[in-house]
């Protein structure tokens, strides 16, 4: 078995091949470096490319003799698909589009979709199950709900079949701070939760306290990594047995405020976090968390490093010892 993972190079796509190699499944990485690191892919093949060129994907796969694709590489940031969402439907739906087309075309049957809980937009109820609503608020949401309509589409045209992973926040590092988390510019609350109490500036800006809301901060659904890589595994295997497409979402069924997470950040590594709370962050919902009914029913997915002490740990680790 020998599977493709586009985006192999960034944050999760790299916990991804490191843990489909330890169940002992080949893996090809490829990733033009735009967002991830050539240091982080730690196991399989890795070659530099774009998963959107049709000739290079072609023959790619002609070459290697894949069985499955795992498509992670897309553009992320919620603000910025606000200010360029060309960019955004270019590489996260059209270049999607062609990547479909030659794995279509070289007879693949099997395809793992990054999508994300941006696809939901403001809940209408949580925990946030798979049949509640999906009316994205920001472009970035809207292409990987695009990405998912055109899976269910290329099933029934194709038998193309697959599994999107709404992923809710991932957050954490591998166990031996070995891959970890670094985006450019960082804008996730964690990275820069520790980054402040490490080094004392930036201070953190806390955005709103006026959310209804326990503590009037946002709630988020923090999920590790190493458990997201899992899930890929268990979503690929399923949908190989059962030769269906689905969707999951993949959180812990719980939430934290972004003051909770200050202070539990301070209490297990005994360090003040300075912060300043500002105005609300534009497109933020009050509330996500994920129902993981789903995926643990179907995938048989159990979330063994989702406690929010392991995920601030590992994060905390990597940080200090940051190898890229
Ligand atoms: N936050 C702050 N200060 C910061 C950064 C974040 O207060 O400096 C707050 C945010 O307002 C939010 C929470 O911390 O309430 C988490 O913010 P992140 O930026 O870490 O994550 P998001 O929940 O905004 O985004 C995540 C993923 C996106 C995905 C989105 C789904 O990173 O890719 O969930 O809505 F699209």
């Amino acid at each position: 078995m020998k599977v493709l993972i586009t985006g192999g190079a960034g944050y999760i796509g790299s916990h991804c091949n490191r843990y489909f190699n330890e169940q002992g499944i080949e893996t090809v990485v490829v990733d033009d470096l735009s967002d991830g690191h050539e240091e982080s892919i730690v196991a399989g093949k890795f070659i530099k490319g774009d998963f959107g060129d049709e000739k290079f994907m072609k023959e790619l796969f002609q070459k290697e003799k894949i069985n499955a694709v795992v498509h992670f590489a897309a553009f992320a940031s919620v603000p910025d698909s606000v200010a360029r969402p060309k960019r955004y439907y270019d590489n996260n739906v059209s270049k999607m589009l062609s990547l479909l087309d030659t794995i279509v075309e070289s007879g693949i049957k099997y395809v793992v979709f990054s999508s994300s809980a941006a696809t939901f937009g403001e809940p209408k109820y949580v925990p946030i199950d798979e049949e509640h609503p999906q009316e994205p608020i920001n472009p970035y949401g809207t292409t990987k709900l695009i990405g998912e309509q055109i899976l269910k589409d290329y099933e029934k045209a194709y038998g193309l079949h697959s599994c999107s992973f709404r992923y809710f926040n991932a957050s954490g590092c591998s166990h031996d701070a070995l891959l970890g988390e670094d985006h450019n510019p960082e804008c996730h609350l964690i990275p820069l939760v520790i980054r402040a109490a490490l080094n004392g500036k930036p201070r953190l800006k806390v955005f709103g306290d006026d959310y209804e809301t326990k503590d009037g901060s946002c709630v988020r659904d923090y999920v590790h990594v190493e458990d997201l890589a899992v899930a890929h595994y268990l979503g690929l295997k399923y949908i190989m047995e059962h030769n269906v497409t689905e969707q999951f979402n993949l959180g812990s069924n719980d939430g934290f405020t972004v003051l909770e997470i200050i202070k539990k950040f301070e209490e297990i590594s005994g360090r003040k976090v300075p912060y300043d709370i500002i105005g609300r962050r534009l497109g933020d919902p009050a509330v996500l968390v994920a129902s993981n009914k789903k995926a643990k029913d179907l995938l048989g997915w159990k979330l063994d490093n989702s406690s929010l002490e392991y995920i601030l740990k590992t994060a905390l680790a990597w940080e200090q010892n940051k190898r890229y």
